[in-house]
C-alpha cells in the first residue's frame, strides 16, 4: 500500500476500518514453557520464599551488570524506598531528581520523610540536566536520583562528578534501563547505587520485584536488613547455622522477592540479551520509518551510550498538526494501536501540587515534551508485522491532521 492510498483511508475513529484487529498493547511480557517450568520445580522444592534462587538471581544479576553485589525486592519501589533508605535520606533532608519519570522516583525520598527536590530535563534526551541539578544543590542534599528515560542512560558522570563534590549519594532509577551501556559500561554498574524493575512490560519478569545493584558492601549489607524488617539474618541462614537467634538492628519492611519470582527471573535472564537485542532492531526499524515522517520527532540516542528500550515516545510537532496530542492519542488507540504516555510530570499529580504548591510552569522543558508525548508500543514479543502496523497507523492518523 501506498503511503498516499494509506493517507486516504478512513480514520477507525470517524468509523472506518481500523488498521488492526484487535489491541497492540503498549508493553507486554512473554513468558514461555522453559519459564513455566522453572517456577513449577520451585514450587515442589523446600523453599517458597528467600531460598536458594534468591541468591542465585542476584548473583547472576551482579555479575551481568558488573556490580559486586545485586539485592532482590519485592518492586522496583521497594527497591527506590530501600536505596533512599541506604543513603540515609531522612526528615530535613533534599534529594535532586527529574519531574519527567513515575511517581515511585519521587515517593520513595518521601517514604524516608525527606523532600524531593526536582530539576529540569535535557531537551534531547528528557534526562536530568546535570547543570540544573547542579543550581538546586543546598546544605540540605543527600542524593541525586536520575532516571535513565525510556531506556537511555542519564548523564551519569557529570552527575558523579557534582555528587563527588558535594558529598552526595547517586541513586540511579534504572528501572526502563536494565541492559543498557553508558560509555562502554553496563548501567547497574556506574552508580553508586542503581534501581531496577521486573514489571511485566520490563526487559525481564518476575511478575513484580525490583533490584538494587551496588559496589559498596555496607549499602549492601543495610539493603538486605532494610527488606527482611530490618533482622541481621534470613531464615535460611538461621536454619543452616542450626540456630534460633537473631536480632532486629533498624526499622525495615517486608520487602523480599520470592523464590518463585526469582526462579521465573533466573530463567529469564537466559533470553535477556536476545530481547534486548530484539527491542534495539524495533527501535532501529521505528527510526527508520519516523525519522521524516511530517510531526514527528524520534527520540533522540546519544553518541556515548546504548539504551537499552523500554519505551519509544515519540514527540509530536504540534505545530504542523492541526490538532493537540489528546485527538491523535484517541485515533490511534481507535486504529487498535495500545499507545500511552510516558509520564505526567510528578509535580503536576494532584498530591504533589497541594503538598509542595505547584502551579505548572516550574519545569518547561518536561512539561512541554510531556504536552507532546506518545509511547509507541515497544515489548520484545512484538513481530515485524506489529511494527507495520504501527507505522501504517502513523501515516494513516497523522496525514489526516496534517496542517
Ligand atoms: C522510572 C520508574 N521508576 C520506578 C518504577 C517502579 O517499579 P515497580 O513497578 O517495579 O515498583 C517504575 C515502574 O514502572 C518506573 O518506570
Amino acid at each position: 500500500m501506498t503511503v498516499t492510498q494509506v493517507s486516504s483511508e478512513v480514520l477507525a475513529v470517524h468509523g472506518g476500518s481500523p488498521v488492526r484487529e484487535t489491541l497492540l498493547p503498549y508493553g507486554r511480557q512473554s513468558v514461555d514453557e522453559s519459564d513455566i517450568q522453572a517456577v513449577v520445580e520451585t514450587l515442589r522444592s523446600d523453599w517458597l520464599t528467600t531460598g536458594p534462587k534468591v541468591l542465585e538471581f542476584e548473583e547472576a544479576m551482579a555479575a551481568w551488570v558488573g556490580a559486586k553485589y545485586a539485592v532482590s525486592f519485592s518492586s522496583g519501589t521497594a527497591a527506590l524506598h530501600a536505596a533512599a533508605f541506604a543513603a540515609g535520606l531522612q526528615p530535613g533532608d533534599e534529594a535532586i531528581t527529574s519531574p519527567l519519570t513515575f511517581a515511585a522516583t519521587a515517593n520513595c525520598v518521601l517514604y524516608q520523610g525527606a523532600t524531593p527536590v526536582f530539576a529540569d530535563v535535557l531537551e534531547d534526551t528528557l534526562n536530568l540536566d546535570p547543570e540544573l541539578a547542579a543550581a538546586r544543590i543546598t546544605s540540605r542534599t543527600k542524593a541525586i536520583l536520575p532516571v535513565d528515560y525510556a531506556g537511555h542512560p542519564a548523564n551519569l558522570d557529570s552527575i558523579l562528578r557534582l555528587a563527588e563534590k558535594h558529598g552526595l549519594t547517586v541513586i540511579e532509577d534504572a528501572c526502563h534501563a536494565l541492559g543498557a551501556e553508558y560509555r562502554g559500561r553496563r548501567v547497574g554498574s556506574v552508580a553508586h547505587m542503581t534501581v531496577f524493575s521486573f514489571h511485566p512490560v520490563k526487559h525481564l519478569t518476575t511478575g513484580e520485584g525490583g533490584m538494587v545493584t551496588t559496589d559498596n558492601p555496607a549499602f549492601a549489607e543495610t539493603l538486605r536488613r532494610f527488606r527482611n524488617h530490618g533482622i541481621s539474618s534470613d531464615a535460611r541462614q538461621r536454619q543452616s547455622a542450626g540456630q534460633w537467634h537473631y536480632e532486629m538492628v533498624l526499622l525495615g519492611f517486608n520487602y523480599r522477592l520470592t523464590d518463585i519470582a526469582c526462579a521465573l527471573g533466573l530463567q529469564q535472564m537466559k533470553k535477556l540479551e536476545r530481547n534486548l537485542a530484539r527491542r534495539r532492531q524495533i527501535a532501529a526499524r521505528y527510526a527508520a520509518e519516523l525519522d521524516n515522517m511530517h510531526g514527528v520527532l524520534i527520540p533522540k540516542t546519544r553518541a556515548d551510550v546504548n539504551p537499552a528500550w523500554h519505551l519509544y515516545p515519540i514527540r509530536l510537532g504540534l505545530t504542523k498538526l492541526s490538532s493537540g496530542r489528546g485527538e491523535i492519542f484517541r485515533a490511534l488507540r481507535a486504529e487498535n494501536i495500545g499507545v500511552n504516555v510516558h509520564y505526567i510530570p510528578v509535580h503536576r499529580h494532584p498530591y504533589y501540587r497541594e503538598r509542595f504548591g505547584y502551579k505548572g510552569g516550574e519545569y518547561p522543558v518536561a512539561e512541554a515534551a510531556y504536552e507532546r508525548l506518545i509511547s509507541l508500543p515497544m515489548f520484545h514479543g512484538m513481530t515485524d508485522a506489529d511494527i507495520e502496523d504501527v507505522v501504517h497507523a502513523l501515516v494513516k492518523v497523522l496525514a489526516h491532521f496534517e496542517k
